[in-house]
Formats: C-alpha cells, structure tokens, sequence
C-alpha cells in the first residue's frame, strides 16, 4: 500500500480491461479517483469488483459516473464538480476488423470523445494527462524491437485514430507548453488480477490471441485458429510482446509520478512491453501448461495486416519511468487461468449470453 496523498485523478474508460486494474492500483497507492464509462465495452459489475478488490475503506476514494466523453455536458459536469490532478485516457474503440468496416464510429468514440476531453481540461486548468496509445503506431516495424522514435505509420482505421490522437497531443502541448502528456504505447495487454475477480470480458467473439484461448479452455469456444504458421519465425507463429496488465497497471502510476514531478516534461511516448517476444505457439503451450486444459487448434492463413515479430525496446520506460514489467508468460497466464476459471462468462453472474 503507498502513501496517501489528496490527489485526483479522472479515469476515463475506468470501467474497461485496464483501466479496472489501473484504478485498483490508483486507490492502493492513496489517490483519489474518478471514473467515467460510458458501458460500450464494459459493464457495472466491473466497478463492484474494482470495490471488493480494494475494500471498503479505499472504495470510498472511488467514484463514477455514467457517461459518454462525445457529450461534452458529461465532462461538464463532472470538471465543474471536482478538480482533478490529472487524467488518465484509455476510453476508446479498439477492435481493428470493426474499425475497417465503420471508421465513422471509430473517429467519432475515439476522435472526438479525446478532443471534447482536451477542451473540457483546458477550460479547468487541467494539462495533465496520460493517453493509452498502442503498439499499433509502429505499424509494420521495420526493425525490432521497437524505439521510441521510429516512424510511425497506421495499418487500419483504429490505428489511424491511435497515431492522430498522438500527433494531437503533440501540437497541443507545442502550442500550449504547460502542458505535460505521456502517450503509453501497450504491447499485448493479457493477464488479470491476481484475485480472479478483475480481467478482460470482451463483447461477442474475441478478436485478441488471449481471451480468444481463455475461451476454448472454458469451452465456449470449440477451437483456436492459428493465423498464420509459415511466418518466418522459430516455429512458424507469430511473435508479439505480451504483458500483464498489472505491470501495465503500475507503469500508469510511474506515467503520473512522471507527470507530478518533471518540470517542462513536454509530451513523449513510452513504450510498456517486457521486450521479451512470445510466438502464438508458445502462448497456447503456456497456457495449456497453466489451465491443465488442452487447447485444440486450426492451422489457418495469415490474418491481412499481422506483423511478423512486434516487442518492445524497454530502455527508455525503465530509464525516465523507473518502471520494468515484473511479471513473465508463465504468471500471465496463472492469473489469465484463475480469472477464466472463477469467471467462465466473465462479469456475467449466470452462464450464457
Ligand atoms: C491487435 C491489433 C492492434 C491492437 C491490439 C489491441 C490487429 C492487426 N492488431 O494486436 O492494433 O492494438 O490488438 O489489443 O488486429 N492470433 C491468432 N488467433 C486468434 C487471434 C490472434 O492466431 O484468434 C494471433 C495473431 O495473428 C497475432 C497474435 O495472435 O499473431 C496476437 O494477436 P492479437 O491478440 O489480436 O494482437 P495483435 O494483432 O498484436
């Protein structure tokens, strides 16, 4: 537990697969918090957890409000109401396929819910602030792992909002110096609390590697389909950098101790990845090895627009953060396991949809 300090923070998206855990931490570490969800991916459940994970002491830190950041009214009433330290911005769209198929709802949720949040916290006075950015802005990287300041280029319309969202923090901070923002750039966020009461719950058939396995092994879902086996990798899987979300969860609190302390910080981007690359192949081993469940597979084509091998150059987080991931693939998926296991249909009490 950390110390207590008075200040507060708004967490958008609050109620989603991160922002649960980073909230959790928030109160564990003595802030106070404010989150606004608006329930498009997330449910009400999820901020009952957040209260029994953390007790009834610290829950009275905790606040939230319904509401939707592309009604600038929500943003009103809640900054007229509390002044808050700083904000931390994961609420957005981010399933890609969607993206390709109705780029109009991604602009709109992730566009101009950001840029309604933008105004509503100049008008306040609060220029701090932590936007969930993703690996996805390195598009097909070129080398690996990762730097920092590669070239960035997006591959679909969700990236697209990802890589216009960093270019306007930027020129919001060079027109107006006084602010300071940190864009955290997630590799693979898998994982779950160590409680079995917090972890990811997407909507309908999930499109990411993890909940999608975690599915098989609860049997709502007969198979895993491989995408792609002839890549030009160890064992012909692709390899991507996943990380526990309760790593991501702290390297948030390192963004915002970051933010507090730094004079003329500007706005800069953080990788948070382990560095470490796991291929398809090997997660499903892992998993299986932590479940005790066999995971049965399909071998099928490439999924258009899948990097071959994405991680993360650590260097720079663990250098002006002090933030390293602890955890490694075996305890992702432990934790993964006793989410999937104590909650087979996720935030819902009953079985089936
Ligand atoms: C994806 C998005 C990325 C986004 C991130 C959000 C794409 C192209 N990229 O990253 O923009 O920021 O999610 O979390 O969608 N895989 C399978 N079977 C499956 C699902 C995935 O084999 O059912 C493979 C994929 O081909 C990939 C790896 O598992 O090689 C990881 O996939 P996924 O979890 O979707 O993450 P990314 O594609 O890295």
């Amino acid at each position: 537990m950390g110390s207590s300090n008075n200040q507060t923070i708004l967490v958008t998206g609050g109620a989603g697969f991160i922002g649960t855990h980073t909230v959790v931490q928030l109160l564990n570490d003595g802030y106070n918090v404010s989150i606004i969800d608006n329930f498009d991916n997330s449910v009400m459940e999820a901020v009952i957890r957040i209260r029994e994970v953390v007790g009834p002491q610290l829950s009275n830190n905790l606040e939230f409000t319904q509401g939707d950041l592309r009604n600038k009214d929500d943003l009103e009433n809640l900054f007229s109401k509390t002044k808050f330290d700083a904000v931390i911005h994961f609420a957005g769209l981010k399933a890609v396929g969607e993206s390709v198929a109705n780029p109009r709802r991604y602009f709109d949720f992730n566009l101009i819910g950001t840029i309604n949040l933008y105004q509503v916290m100049a008008k306040y006075n609060c220029k701090k602030m932590v936007f969930s950015s993703s690996a996805t802005v390195y598009g097909q990287p070129e080398t690996i792992p990762c730097v920092e300041d590669f070239k960035l280029q997006a591959m679909n319309p969700y990236g697209r909002t990802k890589l216009f969202l960093e270019e306007i923090a930027r020129d919001i901070q060079k027109a107006e110096p006084e602010w300071k923002i940190i864009l955290l750039r997630y590799f693979n966020p898998v994982g779950a609390h160590e409680s079995g009461k917090l972890g990811e719950d997407p909507r309908g058939i999930p499109n990411n590697l993890m909940p999608y396995i975690q599915q098989v092994a609860v049997g709502r879902l007969p198979e895993l389909n491989v995408y792609g086996h002839d890549y030009p990798t160890k064992d012909g899987s692709a390899i991507r950098d996943y990380i526990h979300v309760m790593d991501l969860a702290d390297g948030h609190i390192a963004a915002l101790r970051k933010l507090f302390t730094t004079e003329n910080l500007g706005c800069t981007a953080y990788n948070l990845g382990t560095g470490h690359g796991t291929s398809v192949f090997e997660m499903v081993t892992a998993f299986e090895k932590a479940s005790g469940k066999k995971i049965p597979i399909k071998l099928c084509p490439r999924r258009p627009g899948d990097a071959t091998e994405v991680y993360a150059s650590t260097e720079k987080a663990e250098k002006e953060l002090g933030w390293k991931a602890k955890y490694g693939v075996e305890e992702m998926c432990r934790d993964q396991w006793n989410w999937a296991k104590n909650n087979p249909w996720g935030y819902k009490r009953k079985s089936l949809e």
